[in-house]
């Protein structure tokens, strides 16, 4: 194993100049941009396919027969065609929406209220960000459902044996993230997913991280629902995805109704069109699609699995320097030793008793940026008996030199606070 993350082969520097913010200082010192959990920096590339179709097309798609929107159109669909070979999947199981979290409740409204009944079981877990947790309660809450929780371990964990001791025979969806927001844990979902086929329940991934920073293959993996956004990936903000399989996507009906996905409208009725059309209501963020798909494509070059090796060795490197400093406890599989495999690039710790607000306006003086607080996910929270932790999360452009700002400025949150 490499000591040090920036000794690797792996192009950082080339990297690096791929993003303008990376130039700039925060609070009069160099960026270290560390809340990748949240959103990631935009490359150059993104940015010029934003400006590009704002400039040079700025039409709608689907819509016109004239040249711009033509293009439009075109842009748009080898956007999807770029998403779609990214995580798998075939022609109309990608859908478009404006956020993973639109996508989530896609899923739990158009799929789960239409299909759940009253006495089916959701199973879900604890680490759940809000947006793959809070759906399948209001769905629950309207069909009659009940939700059912697996256990975690004491590091905040669920393995595929917790997950398989709660399922039944009325267990109709297992709802889970494949890399947790907060803790960076990693489900093995290819079990979760025997686990759940077997049980004849659908397997729904929350991807908003792990799609990020893993490679990822719905094929290989066997979920039947993956949704994910593409702001986290170095894409626009106002874009995310779910990937359904076609067999479901085509029992469901739109989530929300209006143009653009119609067959015909009557004073009374309207006939929808097929997958993914119908879940694509009004007019989309095209700019953001084509910048989602530039973003794709930027990633693809570098290649996920090296992304997910360089933040894999980042992250061994933090774990070491972070622990070594006093009065510092880190939540998540970190809290067991050395950084295992199946955690990604994230952190979260607290420095004794300080909050972690106070703890980020520290960071923040120094030009660092980090997430603070309960990182939507208030029951995870409610199980490490805390009421946040500060977030360090990485990504394919940090450095061991952010690590060391971070852990120098940790230094001057324990000076000024004792
Ligand atoms: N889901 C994003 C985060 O975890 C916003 O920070």
């Amino acid at each position: 194993m490499r000591a040090h993350p920036d000794s690797s082969t792996y192009p950082i520097e080339a990297i690096r100049s791929d993003f303008p913010i990376l130039r700039t200082t925060m609070r009069g010192k160099p960026l270290v941009y560390l809340d990748n959990g949240a959103t990631a920096l935009k490359p150059q590339v993104v940015v010029d396919a934003e400006v590009d179709y704002l400039t040079r097309i700025s039409a709608n798609i689907h819509r016109g027969v004239y040249q711009l929107s033509e293009e439009a159109t075109l842009r748009f669909d080898e956007a999807r065609e770029t998403v779609k070979q990214f995580v798998g999947g075939s022609d109309g199981e990608i859908v478009f929406t404006k956020s993973a979290t639109e996508a989530s409740n896609l899923v739990a409204f158009s799929w789960g209220r239409k299909l759940l009944r009253a006495g089916d079981e959701i199973v879900t877990t604890e680490l759940e960000h809000h947006a793959n947790l809070i759906p399948w309660q209001q769905t629950a809450a309207a069909t009659g459902a009940v939700l059912r929780f697996p256990p975690l371990d004491e590091a905040g964990r669920v393995t595929a044996e917790a997950v398989e001791s709660v399922l039944t025979a009325r267990t109709r969806v297992v709802a889970i993230t494949g890399m947790s927001n907060v803790t960076g844990f990693m489900p093995d979902i290819r079990r979760i997913a025997d686990a759940a086929h077997n049980a004849g329940a659908v397997l729904v991934v929350d991807g908003a991280q792990m799609v990020s920073h893993h490679p990822v293959d719905v094929t290989e993996l066997d979920c039947d629902f993956l949704f994910f956004s593409g702001h986290k990936m170095c894409g626009p903000t106002g874009v995310g995805a779910l990937y359904g399989r076609r067999s479901l996507l085509e029992d469901m009906d739109p989530l929300i109704y209006g143009g653009d996905i119609i067959v015909r409208v009557s004073r009374e009725s309207a006939t929808f069109k097929g997958i993914p059309d119908r879940f694509e209501s009004g007019t989309p963020n095209v700019g953001g699609v084509i910048g989602f798909g530039a973003a794709v494509r930027y990633l693809q070059s570098i290649g996920m699995a090296e992304i997910a090796a360089h933040e894999g060795e980042l992250l061994r490197y933090a774990y070491r320097r972070i622990r070594e400093l006093p009065e510092i406890t880190v939540y998540g599989p970190a809290a067991t030793g050395e950084a295992p495999a199946s955690a990604g690039g994230i952190i979260s710790f607290n420095v004794g008793d300080i909050h972690s607000h106070d703890v980020g306006a520290v960071l923040d003086g120094e030009g660092i940026a980090v997430r603070t607080g309960f990182h939507c996910a208030q029951p995870l929270m409610r199980f490490f008996g805390v009421p946040g932790t500060v977030r360090a999360s990485f990504y394919l452009y940090n450095t061991a030199a952010d690590v060391d700002r971070l852990v120098d400025a940790l230094a001057e949150v324990r000076r000024i606070f004792s």
